[in-house]
């Protein structure tokens, strides 16, 4: 095969172990014309081309380099999993309204104005906001207790269970300048934690959020459950367009509420998914990645307002020249 048409995958990594190189062995090992290896950037010149058809984002929410980068890798033809233009402008808060609108289950949820702000903000900047706050009011919207946390967060980072106001007082005055939302807190029978990839490929996994850890357990789910909660969760991938995601739900009398479905970096490694679990993720999303470069899908850089002013021939010229 002549090298112009070896299809090339590119990934930005964390200090995740387990699941990119075996990731980078199955797409090479399968021999279908596709590569994977790890991108090295350093200094990236504006409308630079891309040498990769796709390129699997596993941490740009950490290195803002990388977030930029991406961006200019999709004005260049590539597809990005994820997309970091919604990955940058998604939130918590937005994603519970989304899932009310399309008639997925979700926790009552208030989004809170920030605790403090950056130097240089004073009192007159303000002026949109009421003060003081009614928080008896936005405690008997969610009701309690509830849950506080960053509508960015990850990690279970300055996440809290809230069982009085004084408790939402205090969490609220330690939350700096992050953006917190409260969120009825559902009292679950069970819960399950889908991964799910390609926007529609849903793996619905027994989850304890106590232990963080996932079990191998088939029949967790009744089939009636197991149906919606796999729909639900192809819903809400595929209208926020998250190739890789995991979806959490807290089943409370028989309905999945969705707790936390904006993981556009979900877990892969080996020891939380099991090895049986994880050995999924890595076929499926070598899968996805090699279909995508095989095809050289246009169709993320084509959902953006600023494709349509691109001068069409000009491009193909230049994705044709880069390979
Ligand atoms: N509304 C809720 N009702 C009940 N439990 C909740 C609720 N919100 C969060 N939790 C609990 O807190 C945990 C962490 O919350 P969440 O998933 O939103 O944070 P995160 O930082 O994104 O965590 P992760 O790294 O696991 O994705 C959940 O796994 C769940 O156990
Ligand atoms: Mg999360």
């Amino acid at each position: 095969m002549a090298d112009k048409d070896v299809r090339r995958i590119g990934l930005f990594v964390g200090r995740e172990w387990s699941w990119p190189p075996a990731f980078i062995d199955e797409v090479n090992n399968r021999d279908e014309g596709v590569v994977a290896e790890y991108v090295k950037v350093g200094g990236t010149q504006q409308d630079e081309p891309c040498p990769y058809d796709v390129i699997v984002d596993r941490i740009s929410h950490e290195i803002p380099y990388y977030r930029s980068y991406l961006k200019n890798a999709i004005l260049q033809g590539s597809y990005v999993i994820n997309n970091p233009f919604m990955w940058a402008s998604d939130d918590k808060f937005f994603e519970a309204g989304l899932a009310t609108k399309l008639g997925v289950a979700s926790p009552r949820t208030i989004l809170l104005p920030n605790k403090d702000y950056i130097p240089g903000i004073v009192a007159e900047s303000l002026r949109n906001l009421e003060y003081p706050l009614n928080w008896q009011a936005i405690v008997d919207y969610v009701g309690l207790p509830a849950i506080l946390k960053d509508a960015h967060g990850g990690g279970w980072k300055e996440v809290y269970k809230i069982d009085n106001v004084d408790e939402l007082l205090f969490r609220y005055n330690q939350s700096g300048t992050l953006q917190m939302i409260l969120q009825e807190f559902i009292e679950w029978d069970q819960y399950v934690r889908c991964l799910c990839i390609d926007q529609s490929e849903i793996l619905p996994m027994k989850y304890d959020p106590k232990e963080r850890r996932y079990h191998v357990e088939d029949d967790h789910l009744s089939p009636e459950l197991e149906a919606r909660v796999v729909g639900d969760a192809r819903k809400l991938c595929q209208a926020l367009g998250y190739d890789m995601n995991t979806v959490e739900f807290a089943v409370r009398d028989g309905i999945p509420y969705a707790i936390d479905f904006m993981n556009p970096a979900p877990d892969m490694d080996i020891y939380s998914l099991t090895p049986f679990y994880f050995d999924w993720a890595v076929k499926h999303m070598a899968d996805m990645c090699i279909k995508k470069a095989k095809t050289r899908s246009q169709e993320q850089k084509n959902d953006f307002r600023w494709a349509r002013f691109l001068p069409k021939a000009e491009e193909e010229k230049k994705v044709a020249a880069k390979r």
